[in-house]
């Protein structure tokens, strides 16, 4: 691949790269084409299995595909216990700092103690195989401890990030029926507190299947505790229910492991649900491949473990692979802009993987803050959740990598669970493209009627063969899964995504041809944010758009109607951002709000946020022969 030709901006890795990779990259690509499941199952076998699979996959049902049927395992089992027999036992898994400055690290064996002792102490609070258990905390250890707890004894986790509010939680809680809640008194995020407890307290007033609140300190302010209800999680890990007794349960390849939230383009989240044994074997192999970790790397995903990138490649793929995997708690700026540089000089990070909007947010600060920190321990980079311009790439790739660090682009979905397209360490990169799929994955761009378009033209992404770690359905709605995603076209996965692909095959991510936006790499839908809107007694209608941001890639911009009797004022618009955000959590808050008389809608109904957004941009609209007046 490194012998042809490419056309346009790019960057060779350097042999030193490419002899240190512990893959070949052409042999990947080669054996997954030839033999794709051959190539899964060689992946699969790396891992530990009570009882091996029959079938790799089982495509009998489709689009309900099933991946190493009949076999036996458990992810936290392969991320803590198979390292507790080798060298690892004593070797960091998780390293943590907290924003005040706060350190915490557990190796192998301390990080297996504490998540079996807790998943104990579940087990006595009545959680069984198959309960779902809510999370919603900020970023610290015990919350990769509770998931590995849930996955360990076979409840399902759902982890609600926690910069979302009242109503989302309510929302998540209610749809997933967990028993249990666990989350902290509070988090800290630029020297503040967010009141996490206060959160879910009124969010529980509506949530009746909670039965029992476990509470971290981690803030040690004033909360309120509901006796009978809540408890304090250094208690319960004190007591005689939090045994070392062994407690790991044997999964089914396809039992659910988690619940996780992400906006679609209608009404309500939904409920993507991954299981087990794929999801296992798909984050276990992409990370180990493209991230190429060695045992002795320490490897920093700076996401939030609340989104999909914190599940797959903060805990599971890094503790799979046997690797220290790093987690800072609070914004990457506080107190100063070279927070990050000095933790990855104090630390030794060997690769740092984040997203375009913190790169563009440090590199406003200018390279005086990053120059001053020996960034030499870094090999490589990567880059997620949205586009990522070639400015902010060149920037990542000279200050940050000393031009010795490839960047991988990697594309991919709360769906996926993996990285879907992405570069290898060999693989020559151009600035703003996630290169090419992972190895044996079948992808395309297709226009309106299904027929593939030509180099450089824009049209939709599709995935055409299942992976391991793909959703297996939509939690409780089983239609809506295949209507969203395998009903457009025959036999493909719709991903909600435009792209282009050059003539060297190189795929170029555009962004969502759907409702979602992206807002600082985080989902949203803009559904939901008129439904918050509209939650307001001043508010009759709403509608919310995305207009392109120079930091956050993309900003929220809103319509509303008000309610006869109410007027515009300052005071209201500022009201009505606070309400959103109250409702969703900050960063759903609108960027701007516009007071209007009327919206653009189809003459069934549907309000045309593609009209008002050509409005704002000041560019032609398109066709709007359905436009009601
Ligand atoms: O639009 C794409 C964008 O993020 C969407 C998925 O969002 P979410 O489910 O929250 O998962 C984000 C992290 C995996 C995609 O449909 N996206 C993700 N990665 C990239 C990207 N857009 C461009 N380049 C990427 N590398």
């Amino acid at each position: 691949m490194s012998n042809k030709k490419l056309s346009g901006d790019v960057y060779h890795p350097t042999e030193e790269v490419i002899n240190n990779a512990n893959a070949k990259c052409d042999e990947l690509y080669n054996f997954a084409e030839r033999d794709y499941e051959g190539f899964w199952a060689k992946e699969a076998e790396e891992l530990h299995w009570f009882q091996k699979w029959n079938k790799v996959l089982d495509d009998s049902n489709k689009p309900f595909f099933k991946w190493f049927t009949d076999g036996k395992t458990n992810i936290c089992y392969n991320c803590l216990d198979v390292h507790l027999d080798s060298a690892r036992r004593n070797k960091l898994a998780l390293i943590w700092e907290g924003e005040d400055g706060e350190f915490k690290s557990f190796s192998y064996f301390a990080l297996h103690r504490d998540v079996n002792k807790f998943a104990n102490v579940l087990k006595s609070l009545g959680v069984h195989k198959g309960d779902r258990v809510t999370i919603y905390m900020g970023r610290v250890p015990e919350l990769a401890i509770a998931m590995l707890a849930c996955a360990r004894i076979g409840a399902v986790h759902s982890v609600v990030y926690g910069g979302f509010s009242v109503e989302a939680l309510h929302e998540r809680i209610d749809d997933s029926e967990s028993k249990v809640l666990i989350t902290c008194d509070g988090a800290y995020q630029r020297g503040k507190i967010i009141e996490l407890k206060q959160i879910s307290d009124e969010a529980l007033q509506r949530a009746a299947t909670v039965s029992s609140v476990v509470v971290i300190k981690r803030t040690g302010h004033d909360i309120n505790m509901e006796p009978g209800r809540d408890m304090w999680y250094h208690d319960l890990m004190s007591l005689p229910i939090a045994s070392n007794d062994e407690n790991v349960e044997m999964m089914d390849a396809e039992d659910p492991l988690f619940l996780l939230y992400t906006s679609g383009t209608t009404g309500k989240p939904k409920a993507i649900l991954h299981v087990h044994g794929g999801y296992m074997v798909g984050t276990y192999t992409t990370l180990k491949y493209v991230f190429d970790i060695h045992e002795e790397d320490r490897f920093w995903c700076a996401a939030d473990p609340g989104w999909i990138t914190g599940h797959s490649y903060i805990v599971y793929g890094p503790l799979l692979n046997g690797v220290t995997s790093f987690m800072y708690e609070g914004a990457p700026t506080y107190p100063y802009p070279s927070r990050w540089w000095q933790m990855i000089e104090k630390y030794g990070i060997n690769i740092l993987y984040t997203a375009p909007t913190a790169i563009r947010g440090l590199m406003r600060f200018g390279e005086a803050w990053p120059k001053r920190h020996d960034l030499s321990t870094l090999r490589l980079l990567g880059t997620v959740g949205e586009p990522i311009n070639p400015e902010a790439w060149k920037w990542y790739y000279k200050v940050i990598g000393n031009e010795k660090c490839p960047i991988m682009d990697t594309w991919w979905q709360t769906e996926t669970g993996m990285f879907m397209i992405t570069p290898m360490p060999c693989t020559p990169l151009k600035p703003g493209s996630g290169t090419l799929p992972f190895p044996g994955l079948q992808m395309d761009i297709l226009d309106e009627e299904g027929n593939p378009v030509k180099a450089n033209e824009e049209g939709f992404l599709v995935i055409k063969n299942p992976w391991p770690a793909m959703l297996r359905t939509i939690w409780n709605d089983p239609d809506r899964y295949v209507e969203q995603y395998w009903s457009k076209y025959d036999g493909m996965y719709l991903t909600g995504d435009s792209a282009k692909r050059d003539e060297d095959g190189y795929y170029w991510i555009i962004g969502r041809v759907d409702d979602v936006i992206k807002v600082s790499g985080y989902r949203l839908g803009s559904a939901e944010i008129e439904s918050a809107l509209v939650s307001h007694p001043a508010v009759v209608e709403a509608a919310a758009i995305a207009l392109p941001h120079e930091i956050k890639g993309n900003a929220i911009h809103a319509y509303v109607i008000l309610r006869s009797g109410y007027k515009r004022t300052d005071t209201l618009v500022e009201e009505l951002r606070k309400h959103v955000g109250h409702e969703m959590g900050p960063i759903a808050k609108p960027e701007h709000i516009e007071v209007v008389d009327s919206l653009p809608k189809t003459r069934s109904g549907k309000i045309m946020r593609r009209v008002l957004k050509a409005k704002a941009l000041g560019v032609d609209p398109g066709n709007i022969s359905t436009l009601a007046e």
